[in-house]
């Protein structure tokens, strides 16, 4: 049997932000791999297929991705299209590069699906270009979070250096992040956003770099973006206006 396995982005969320691909795949697929973070609205768009959960959440690393990998060869052998569906872009934090090797090592023709990154839905919903003219030029996605036993992160390095930093699986190391920042020498003023569940209604809290933690506590347990850069500095201060009048009205 010719099987393939497809690495598909299932977007921030919302059903609708899927690609036209994955979702002619998803109707096709006889089997699902799918994350924790992918909605029941978006497996619902295979019905044929048996959906199999392999959701890793953090501090379970090696053993459960050769598992995750190993699974999928065995699926490849028994079905003509199998589905790896990933939140997000497969291809970002998403642990795709492990599973593409062993399936091309084990001769198992691979294809990669784009999707919707968590970060262009949450600028998105913030209607805030993550680059500007004059003001932005780069942007850096990253995660302070490494696995066991992985060198050092240069997360801090990199969003230094950045104008845009999305920073990926940070809230429940907020404080840590706004300290690292600050003390590496980034303004304690700059503009901060965090997005909670973006694509699917986000909550949204902004201030600065050192309200990180404060912000990050306003949110409910959902997925969270931080975005910081200055580029961010109209929509916060619109917000922190916002509150003052409200202040006021009281
Ligand atoms: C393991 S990473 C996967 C990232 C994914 N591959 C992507 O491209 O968005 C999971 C992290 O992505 C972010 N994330 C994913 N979906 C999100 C959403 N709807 N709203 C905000 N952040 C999200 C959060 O930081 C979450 O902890």
């Amino acid at each position: 049997m010719s099987a393939k396995v497809y690495l598909v982005g299932g977007g921030p969320g919302a059903v609708d932000l899927l690609t036209v691909r994955a979702v002619r795949l998803l109707a096709e697929a006889e089997i699902v791999f799918h994350d924790a973070l992918v909605p029941q609205a978006i497996l619902a768009l295979a019905p044929r297929a048996e959906k199999v959960a392999v959701g890793k959440r953090s501090g379970r690393h090696s053993t459960a991705q050769h598992f995750i990998n190993k699974r999928l060869a065995d699926a490849a052998q028994q079905h003509r299209i199998v589905v790896r569906l990933k939140g997000g872009d497969p291809l970002l934090f998403g642990r795709a590069q492990e599973e593409i090797d062993y399936l091309r090592a084990h001769g198992i023709a691979v294809e990669v699906v784009p999707g919707v990154t968590a970060a262009f839905a949450a600028s998105a919903d913030l209607g805030v270009s993550l680059t500007q003219r004059g003001l932005a030029r780069s942007v850096a996605f990253v995660t302070p979070r490494v696995g066991a036993g992985e060198a050092d992160s240069t997360w801090v390095q990199t969003v230094l250096a950045a104008d845009t930093a999305a920073i990926y699986m940070g809230a429940g190391e907020a404080l840590a992040i706004s300290q690292a920042l600050i003390k590496g020498g980034k303004p304690a003023a700059t503009p901060v956003a965090v997005i909670e569940n973006a694509s699917l209604g986000a909550a949204v809290a902004r201030g600065t770099l050192a309200e990180l933690p404060q912000l990050a506590a306003q949110l409910s347990g959902g997925p969270v973006l931080i975005l910081l850069g200055e580029v961010l500095r109209n929509a916060v201060s619109a917000a922190q206006r916002a509150k003052a009048r409200r202040r006021l009205a009281r």
